[in-house]
């Protein structure tokens, strides 16, 4: 038969989900590990799918590896026949053993997806559509099956033989090789098989679960990294602690493995019983690693952790479903990291450091996920049709399919979401699934019925919701009325929309004293919670509140119960006031940044015109009354006090215009800078944590104020204090944290002033320092990409001399993000450089990175996806080297993004 009528099409329908004609029950794999020729045999029970249509034919995926031999029950099977996408064996049997022989190469494997070699070491990423490279296989999630695995490897390069599950046996093979045999006894998709051989060596633990079995933990690693590996232990410790409290889940395997690999893709993999991590998401110790590494760390930790049953016991059915296990996941993780971040704190410390991260988790969605939704790459947060499945690991599944669950929660409480949890393993344990189950859980759990609340899943784009209010002084009513819709998204987003959705809209109303009221809807009989979830599900909704007393000043979407974008016209004066006084601290936060962001708008399109900019006394002095207000917690004035990205400010403006909004974002720190300095100093001064470093919620606190203040300070035009404070903190850090900020101020000094010695001075110390630590040469090219730059000194020359630094390599995920994704991503004014100089950049390493590493590729490729929202002059740069990159590549990954950008 032709390849054609096998390979993958074009465009992936969910619509056209149809059962495996086959399910292989078991499977028992065989390496022999060789660098450039590995060779594998899979032995695998197969049997007709009852479910399915009768095939003519055993139709098995496989990409890049060689077809060696096939027995069926032992004998040879003439009917096979090997094509480019995999294998073609007709006359099967109904139920039979197949034995495939094939060989790859994972030296040559640059991809990072299938076995590849990292550091002289083999390890395997198999998620989404990998372990088709590896073996012939039915590669999908739907086709659960139990592994058994034996690797032989030389004994000399490769002491250490891992893989899913538990140790079976393992001996010597008495010609120089060892081997390892294991068995997995959970059934499983073929994207959660994994394998690590190499020179490693593992921090361990022994810790006894709820039901008082004991477990052996360890965190493997390269011998010269085991000293920073406590703190993953520990999140590793906490994580499964966490989920047997909150949840009533506990981990299944006797055994449970953390593998570091510095050349990994994305952050870090749910493998079962062997999660594979990105170094950057398990090494840490104070010297080299900031604070947010170790929440990072942390939070990764859990989210793979929390994998084991939310994706691995209960999988998906396709990859449509992705979200079932991802947004679960993420909106587990964040759960945890908040409550490990509350401790064992009073109510109110407890409280506000929720808030934080919530704060924290919020704006990465408003960022990037709104940002994603007004893009080309729109989708719901179940998608329709996909090319590439790896470009659909988005902000969207992740983080609206956090929120999308989140909702449940705040819709059901804590004790319903759990009820609803609980049906949903009783119901799902050992299968895969789809979103739709999971929300059938939730609605049968509560007794509820969750049609409306499908549209979450299926309708693209961010919902709007306008706010009216009215207050009748006499008849002492105050309504509220809600109106949702989507404004002018794009056309993928358009195209989605079936309806309403249910959306849980939380709300407060305050006094003129700052204090919430109490809160009766009509037809109550007594005032309840001064929160309140209203349920909005029409296109236009009134709630009226009864019985009050004066006219309030309402709260709106408080602790951001769902990801919308709220309308209301708040004047400046209303949202001091509720950066003074609203008793939801998201809000407080919320209130700062729309104030924030109204001055920064207005003050970019006056800076577009050339206009000259001003800001009104009143926002310096709500500003400087966060900051002088020793009841918020250090690290929550920290967040009020940082105002909105450029990013994020540039996609506001009717067109964006990085440099516009550069000019306005400087000019409001500088204003901010010069009239809170002594302030500015005081903070500094007060939040210093000397003594030995601690990682623990309060001291990182300190530290991000005490660091915005250096870096407000960095603004002013007399550098002599910043320049004194930054290079004495440099010299004294006994942390990363501290020692990233001093540089980081001491650059941007060096930009607004023009002299750029100190700071030179300090980058090379901090490479010699740090020369043998990969994951701090990676802040060192991070912090010089974004720094600023100006019209004598731009940042792209910077780039582009570090692009032949011989510490660079494009062939490192992490440290071709260092440099190039800082600079495209996160350092807008240069990048946007209006002689188009970030754009000719981006398209030569999107080339360049396609040939190695598409997956990376198509994630660079993304920097460009909203180049039609931009100044005419810009935009027609952006097409250029979009179709400059589209006439190219080759890969699927970074056609499938530049095709949406310019279709
Ligand atoms: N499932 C992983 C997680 O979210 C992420 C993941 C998906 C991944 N595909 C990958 C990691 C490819 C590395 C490479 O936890
Ligand atoms: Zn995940």
């Amino acid at each position: 038969m032709a390849d054609s009528d096998i390979a993958t099409p074009a465009v992936i329908h969910r619509a056209d989900y149809a059962p495996p004609a086959f399910l292989i029950d078991t499977v028992a794999l065989e390496f022999d590990l060789v660098p450039q020729r590995t060779v594998v045999r899979n032995t695998m029970r197969l049997r007709r799918n009852p479910d399915a249509v009768r095939a003519p034919r055993l139709e098995l995926l496989g990409e890049q590896i060689e077809f060696v031999a096939a027995t069926i029950d032992g004998k040879p099977h003439s009917a096979v026949q090997a094509h480019e996408h995999g294998l073609t064996i007709d006359d099967v049997p109904d139920a039979f053993e197949l034995t495939i022989e094939s060989i790859c190469n994972p030296e040559a494997n640059t991809t990072l997806s299938g076995l590849y070699v990292s550091s002289g070491n083999f390890f395997t990423q198999c998620e989404a559509e990998g372990f088709r490279r590896i073996t012939y296989f039915l590669d999908r999630p739907d086709v659960m099956s139990t592994y058994t695995v034996t690797l032989r490897a030389s004994k000399d390069e490769y002491p250490v033989l891992l893989s899913n599950g538990n140790l079976l046996e393992e001996g010597d093979l008495g010609d120089g090789r060892h081997f390892a045999r294991w068995e997995d006894p959970f059934r499983k998709p073929s994207y959660l098989f994994a394998l690590v051989a190499g020179k490693l060596v593992a921090l361990e633990e022994r810790v006894k679960t709820g039901s008082g079995k004991e477990k052996l933990l360890q965190v493997w690693v390269e011998p010269h990294d085991l000293d920073k590996t406590r703190h993953a232990m520990d999140s590793l410790i906490h994580s499964i602690q966490w989920d047997e409290k909150r949840f009533g889940l506990e981990l299944d395997l006797d055994r449970f493995m953390i593998v570091a690999v510095s050349d990994f893709n994305m952050g870090a993999m749910e493998n079962k019983g062997l999660n594979i991590f990105n170094t950057k998401y398990v090494l840490a110790n104070p010297e080299t690693a900031t604070d947010t590494d170790f929440s990072n760390i942390e939070a990764v930790v859990g989210h793979e952790y929390f994998h084991n049953w939310t994706g691995n016991r209960v999988t998906c059915r396709d990859w449509f479903q992705l979200s079932l296990k991802e947004g679960l996941t993420v909106f587990r993780d964040q759960e945890f990291s908040a409550d490990m971040a509350a401790g064992t704190q009073d109510d109110a410390a407890a409280a506000a450091a929720r808030a934080t991260k919530r704060i924290e988790d919020v704006r990465v969605l408003r960022q990037m996920q709104f940002a994603e939704d007004a893009g080309p790459m729109a989708h719901p947060v179940r998608p329709e049709s996909f090319v590439e499945i790896n470009n659909f690991y988005t902000m969207t599944v992740y983080e609206k399919g956090a929120e999308v669950v989140r909702m449940y929660q705040t819709l059901f409480g804590r004790d319903g979401f759990r009820k609803g949890m609980d049906l949903y393993f009783k119901r799902h344990d050992g299968h895969a699934v789809t979103c739709d189950d999971f929300r059938f859980a939730m609605a049968d759990a509560n007794g509820r019925d969750l049609a409306q609340y499908e549209r979450w899943y299926s309708q693209a784009g961010t919902p709007r919701v306008k706010v009216k209010t009215a207050y009748d002084a006499a008849a002492r009513r105050f309504t509220v009325t809600l109106a949702q819709g989507y404004g002018e998204s794009s056309a993928a987003a358009r195209e989605t929309q079936q309806g309403p959705l249910l959306i849980p809209f939380a709300i407060g109303l305050i006094g003129k004293s700052g204090n919430d009221l109490p809160l009766k809807l009509e037809g109550e009989s007594a005032a309840g919670a001064t929160t309140r979830v209203l349920e909005f599900t029409q296109e236009q909704q009134t709630f009226t509140f009864v019985d009050v007393a004066e006219a309030p000043l309402p709260s709106l979407l408080r602790n951001f119960s769902a990801p919308v974008i709220v309308e209301y016209d708040y004047s400046a004066d209303e949202l001091a006031f509720l950066l003074a006084h609203d008793s939801d601290p998201f809000n407080r936060w919320e209130a700062g940044q729309r104030l924030a962001t109204r001055e920064l708008l207005s003050l970019a399109s006056r800076a577009a015109e050339g206009g000259a900019l001003s800001l009104d006394d009143s926002v310096v002095a709500a500003f400087g009354r966060v900051l002088t207000d020793a009841s918020l917690s250090p690290s929550f004035r920290e967040l009020a006090l940082m105002l909105p990205s450029e990013t994020y400010l540039a996609e506001q403006m009717a067109e964006s215009n990085p440099a516009a909004v550069h000019t306005a974002r400087q000019f409001v720190r500088k204003r901010l800078a010069t009239a809170l300095k002594t302030e500015w100093l005081k903070a500094y001064d007060s939040h210093r944590t000397p003594g030995a470093y601690e990682a623990t919620p309060e001291a990182a606190g300190h530290r991000a104020l005490k660091n915005l203040a250096l870096s407000y300070l960095a603004e002013l035009d007399d550098a002599a204090d910043v320049v004194r404070l930054a290079t004495a903190q440099y010299d004294a850090a006994n942390n990363m944290t501290d020692r990233a900020a001093a540089l980081s101020a001491l650059l941007n000094t060096a930009a607004v002033h023009g002299d750029d010695t100190i700071a030179a001075k300090s980058l090379a110390d901090f490479y010699q320092r740090f020369e043998k630590e990969p994951l701090v040469i990676d802040k060192w090219f991070a912090l010089q990409a974004t720094q600023r730059g100006s019209a004598a000194r731009p940042t792209i020359g910077i780039v582009r001399s570090l692009m032949a630094h011989p510490a660079f390599t494009l062939k490192n995920p992490n440290r071709a993000r260092s440099l190039i994704f800082s600079f495209c991503a996160a350092n807008p004014a240069q990048f946007h450089a209006g002689d188009g100089s970030g754009y000719a950049f981006w398209a030569e390493q999107v080339i360049a990175l396609d040939a190695l590493n598409p997956q990376v590729a198509a994630r660079l490729a993304r920097s460009l996806e909203l180049w039609r929202r931009f100044t005419p002059a810009l935009r027609e740069k952006m097409r250029a080297a979009l179709e400059q990159v589209a006439a190219n590549v080759k890969s699927r990954d970074v056609r499938e993004i530049v095709e949406k950008a310019l279709g």
